[in-house]
């Protein structure tokens, strides 16, 4: 008997029988998107989850319904006819995998961004978005009938291009903003008691209902905790839940999609799209109560990241289906390999590749799965000449590297320097603030292991040692180190692995804005130092993305430091620290500090590259991940799967 009966049980909808209980719940990817058009990237991608075995395949991001909140976040425009060849396509995609696709239908209200068109936002009040600051030109009665309509197109849209639903989205837009007595400070029909604060999303999903055949799926999403994260203001949790079972009780609904967390604010956002500090089925207690309180089903998203926590959160009848979003950005085959038992690549809920990119304004990647960002690494051939290849290094380059080619069936050994695999990512694991990074590192080793990849552990790693398993190819990811230069400094790596006692000042330079700044100045403040970090950037973390940057500074609310934000290291022999203001040029001497460790400046470790070639200049040999220029994981990751799977 299956482990997943609630999971892979299928539900019947409006007369639709969906699958399972599997959904892929709508988000941006932030693709190329000129004009709101859709790409065909974006349609495979939406395709390839139905081919994984997902039920109900939930569409885009925030996909506007009209021009006056198009121009952010690169929307897809559902108002734009053109984009009608490529809803066809999608759907029939989807379709012909066996799944339901729905689009999301939005309104951004003042969450949208005036800055590409230049005109205002348009939203409830002009009381300024918390955390963009846009203002917006609030919206007359006529033009809130008028958007009512453009709802109703665009899921006229849908359902002409063959779309079994649409999702009308409140979750930190427009409709969602009615509700927030901090926000719509109206006073005609559409505001001052909840009855006037929930017209407009009322009225809109009637009109679709209304204007939609009766085989048409209509969603509403919404979230239950706009608190969530220490916000103060915000509809409480109690008349989020009244509001969710009036939604339900309008009849017009048919499914019902709830979170936690919202987007308000940068803490708000950290519960909705929940990192591995964020508790597993974050908005569970209060979905249940949903669940319980309404008949339509109900889809619970929030971090439910694996086949084990969804079928316990089903079971529990927290919900009727859950969004695995990205869980399944990390496997989109997760819904078959679960019904097959074979092993799921699991999604480390780090956020820094997906989310994280999007909030910085970069394209989604994936920190585990380097096919969401370049997808012919889905449909490699396997060798016609198998070949003898020695990857020297067990990062997660290496490791990527590693399994690739042994994927295409090349005979694959790897050297590893340290005593255990992992690199840069096992440190942030075990000794950092990453735990998570574990689980990629782990099933990585079991899928070297299946592929009989065997990994020698305290290897030299010299040109003699590797040369000696007459490699054809060779793939070098020796990682990085920290750049020598003048003064007594020590990296922070080592800092974070063992770090040293005593009670002076400590100084952190954090070249780098991530998390490992942080840490070491966490881990010194620990062993007793007084801890200063100075860093070039404008602010601590500043490279931490919106959804994470919060559990940093909670992090370091004990340790206190002092933080000098602007400022160089200036090269000097020491034992003082000479800080250069990167505005102004101004110097700032800290006196003889204990310790001084380094953050970022690093260097690529590589010169076995050259004692190869000299050796055997015929050889073919590659550089991949920090070895070949310090990026971070999601670059090394990508860049060992691809050279993996290039080799011939
Ligand atoms: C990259 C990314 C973009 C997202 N964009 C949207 C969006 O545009 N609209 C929306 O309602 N939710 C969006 N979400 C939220 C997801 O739909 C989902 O609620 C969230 O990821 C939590 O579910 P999970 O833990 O299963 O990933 C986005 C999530 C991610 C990871
Ligand atoms: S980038 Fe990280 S959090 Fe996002 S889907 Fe991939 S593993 Fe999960």
């Amino acid at each position: 008997m299956s482990p997943y009966g609630h999971l892979l049980a299928p539900i019947t909808v409006r007369g639709k029988e969906i699958r399972n209980r599997i959904v892929s719940s709508p988000h941006a990817t932030g693709w190329e998107h000129p004009g709101g058009l859709i790409s065909d990237k974006e349609v495979d991608y939406h395709v390839r989850k139905a081919a994984g075995g997902v039920g109900l395949v939930m569409t885009f991001g925030s996909a506007s319904v009209d021009p006056t909140t198009a121009a952010s976040y690169g929307a897809i425009a559902l108002w734009n006819p053109a984009n009608e060849p490529q809803l066809r396509r999608l759907a029939d995609g989807v379709h012909a995998h066996g799944g339901f696709v729905m689009s999301q239908m939005t309104h951004m209200g003042h969450r949208g961004s005036s800055k590409v068109a230049l005109t205002p936002v348009r939203g409830v009040s002009d009381l300024p978005e918390p955390e963009h600051r846009e203002v917006a030109e609030p919206l007359t009665v006529a033009e809130l009938h008028t958007l009512a309509e453009r709802f109703v197109e665009a899921a006229l849209r849908l359902h002409r291009c063959g779309w079994d639903g649409a999702e009308v989205t409140s979750f930190a837009l427009l409709i969602e903003q009615f509700w927030d007595p901090a926000i719509n400070t109206r006073t005609d029909e559409y505001g001052g008691s909840l009855g006037n604060r929930m017209r407009f999303g009322k009225e809109v999903v009637a009109a679709v209902r209304a204007a939609l055949p009766d085989d048409f799926l209509v969603g509403f999403r919404m979230s239950l905790d706009q608190r969530s994260g220490g916000r103060r203001i915000g509809t409480s949790t109690d008349e989020l839940l009244t509001i969710a079972t009036e939604m339900a009780a309008t009849g017009d609904i048919d499914l019902l999609s709830v979170t936690g967390g919202d987007a308000m604010t940068r803490p708000a956002l950290s519960v909705a799209m929940g990192s591995e500090f964020v508790p597993p089925v974050t908005a569970g207690d209060a979905a249940a109560r949903v669940t319980a309180a309404v008949d339509v089903p109900v889809i619970l998203a929030g971090r439910v990241n694996s086949g084990p926590v969804a079928e316990a959160t089903l079971a529990a009848g927290k919900a009727d289906l859950v969004a695995m979003t990205r869980a399944l950005i990390a496997d989109p085959d997760l819904p078959r390999k679960l019904a097959a038992g074979e092993r799921v690549r699991p999604c480390i809920g780090i956020n820094q590749g997906c989310i994280g990119r999007l909030y910085q304004h970069f394209p989604i990647v994936c920190s585990v799965n380097p096919a969401i960002r370049d997808p012919q690494l889905e449909h490699v051939p396997p060798t016609t000449r198998p070949r003898r290849v020695v990857v020297v290094g067990a990062g997660v380059a290496g490791l990527e590297a590693a399994r690739n080619a042994a994927l295409k069936g090349h005979d694959v050994v790897v050297l590893e320097r340290a005593a255990h695999l992992g690199g840069r990512a096992r440190l942030n694991a075990v000794h950092g603030w990453r735990p998570a990074w574990q689980q990629y590192l782990d099933h990585l080793a079991a899928e070297l292991a299946d592929l009989g990849v065997p990994i020698t552990f305290d290897a030299a790693g010299t040109a003699p040692e590797v040369l000696a398993l007459a490699p054809e190819t060779v793939v070098l990811a020796t990682g990085s180190r920290l750049r020598s230069m003048p003064g007594p400094l020590v990296d922070a790596d080592e800092v974070i692995a063992a770090p040293p006692p005593g009670d002076g000042v400590a100084v952190v330079i954090d070249d780098d804005g991530g998390f490992v700044g942080p840490t070491a100045a966490a881990a010194l403040a620990e062993q007793g130092w007084s801890v200063t970090i100075a860093t070039p950037l404008p602010a601590l973390a500043a490279e931490v993305d919106a959804t994470q940057v919060r559990f940093v500074h909670e992090r370091l609310l004990k340790a206190s430091p002092t933080v000098i934000p602007d400022v160089r290291l200036l090269p000097d022999p020491g034992p003082d620290v000479v800080l250069e203001h990167v505005l102004t040029g101004a110097i700032r001497t800290i006196t003889a500090p204990g310790i001084v460790a380094v953050a970022g400046h690093r260097q690529a470790e590589n010169a076995l590259r050259g004692e190869l070639l000299a050796a055997a200049p015929a050889l073919d040999v590659h550089v991949v991940g920090d070895a070949r220029a310090p990026r971070g994981f999601d670059a090394a990751t990508a860049e060992g799967a691809l050279t993996g799977a290039a080799i011939p």
